[in-house]
């Protein structure tokens, strides 16, 4: 186990967990919003594809969260970038 910043808080996360499945334990089911209609968005096809769950891993914007594994002193935010806000 190490520690990672989800929005300035530390959370725990596990060797081989993707960002996703960290906004997930810290009971994350949405983490931006559409740019048109504001609708929430978050995990959905799980495989790369959809691009519903961009997030900002160490300064790095529009990355996907079910893509990226979670590395040690990770610095996660959400709501940033293309993602919009949560
Ligand atoms: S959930 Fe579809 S790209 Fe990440």
């Amino acid at each position: 186990m190490f520690r990672v910043t989800v929005d300035g808080a530390s959370r725990p996360a596990y060797p081989g967990q993707t960002v996703a499945a960290v906004l997930l334990t810290a009971g994350r089911v949405s983490w931006r919003t559409t740019r048109g209609a504001g609708r929430p968005r978050g995990l959905f096809c799980g495989i790369g594809v959809c691009h519903d769950c961009l997030v900002t891993v160490n300064g790095l914007a529009d990355v996907r969260a079910c893509q990226r594994e979670a590395r040690p002193g990770d610095d996660i935010r959400t709501g940033e970038g293309a993602g919009g806000t949560a």
